[in-house]
């Protein structure tokens, strides 16, 4: 019992089918890649977790940070009755803003949405402890594929943490800021977190830690594609691999294989071929500036009314209202 109302937006085979989808078109385009939404079954939302707790990665550490100072301004400024969240996962930082809009007596409804059941579920049971009376609505769903902000009186704000926009690519990310201004009235706000560019070392180490979390996250893909599709995926095969592109501005994680291989995958009645040293691009994690940020929530329809960062210049998290 996860002691929160679970909304599954998606017919009942919705993720089985659009995995497939996914699978079949990345692992036989050239070259070879996959969405990173499939990292999250509840394994890889344990190993992001853990990720958040490494010395290397500092984008969780630099919002929390931001939003410890900023909450109760946040909430001064939006007066929000509900709070959405996209790709809560967790929702550890979350608690920042529920505690700021509670003090500030506006919050009423809390909605987080994620991908993952699992994290819902999980966070869903902590939340309840934490606001027995809030009202939680919990939705399962694909915010690229099916995004759904639940209607409700009172303005809203939606929070999207993390820097997850960062994990779409730029044209999936102006297709899914206009979508996310569509579902908002004029006046309701979007919260949006978005590491910024910096040294390559930085960048590159948290994404390549010394205890090897960031290279199990990002083999959990295989035992996702392995389990669910009849796959037989070796981790032990590929190399965790993270790099700096400098002209596009994000970070790439890929598995390289470390030989020749043939993959099997009896769901799909495919067999896929790996030479020794390709790889399979599994995220991009795109890294921005304050100006482009602006431009691109201009763009979709919002204003940017207030931008932050940490102490140490890392992270970045807007305050845009829908206009
Ligand atoms: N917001 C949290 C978690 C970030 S991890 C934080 O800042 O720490 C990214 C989260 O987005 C995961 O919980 C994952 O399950 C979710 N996610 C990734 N792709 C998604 C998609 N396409 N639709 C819905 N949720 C998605
Ligand atoms: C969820 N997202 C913002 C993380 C990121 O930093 O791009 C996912 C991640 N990938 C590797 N480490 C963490």
């Amino acid at each position: 019992m996860s002691g929160i109302e679970i909304d599954r937006r998606l017919p009942e085979d919705f993720f089985a089918a659009a995995l497939r989808d996914d699978v079949l078109k990345g692992l036989t385009a050239d070259p070879k890649w996959l969405p990173p939404k499939w990292f999250y079954d509840a394994r890889g939302s344990d190993l992001f977790e853990e990720i958040t707790r490494l010395p290397e990665y500092y984008p969780t550490r630099a919002e929390r940070e931001i939003l410890t100072t900023r909450a109760p301004e946040i909430a001064a400024l939006t007066r929000a009755e509900t709070l959405a969240e996209l790709g809560s996962g967790s929702s550890t930082k979350t608690t920042l803003l529920l505690d700021a809009l509670q003090a500030a007596g506006t919050l009423r409804r809390y909605d987080p949405i994620d991908v993952s059941e699992a994290a819902l579920v999980a966070s869903g049971e902590q939340l309840r402890r934490r606001y027995p009376e809030l009202t939680i609505h919990a939705v399962v769903t694909d915010f690229e594929e099916r995004l759904a902000i639940p209607d409700s009186d009172g303005p809203r704000i939606v929070a999207f943490l993390g820097g997850t926009i960062g994990n779409l690519l730029p044209e999936e990310r102006s297709v899914f800021l206009s979508r996310v201004r569509g579902g908002l009235r004029p006046g309701e706000w979007l919260l949006l977190g978005t590491d910024l560019v910096k040294d390559p070392a930085t960048l590159v180490a948290a994404y390549d830690d010394a205890a090897g979390v960031t290279a199990e996250f990002n083999k959990n893909v295989l035992r996702v594609v392995d389990r669910e599709l009849a796959a037989d995926f070796d981790p032990d095969d590929f190399d965790h691999v993270a790099l700096w592109d400098a002209d596009a501005e994000w970070i790439e994680m890929r598995l390289r294989a470390r030989r020749d291989l043939d993959v099997r995958l009896k769901e799909l009645d495919l067999t896929v071929s790996f030479e020794a040293g390709e790889e399979l691009r599994t995220e991009i994690s795109a890294k921005f500036r304050h100006e482009g940020v602006q431009a691109e929530l201009a763009t979709a329809g919002f204003a940017l009314r207030e931008w932050w960062t940490d102490s140490e210049g890392r992270f970045g998290l807007s305050l845009a209202e829908a206009v």
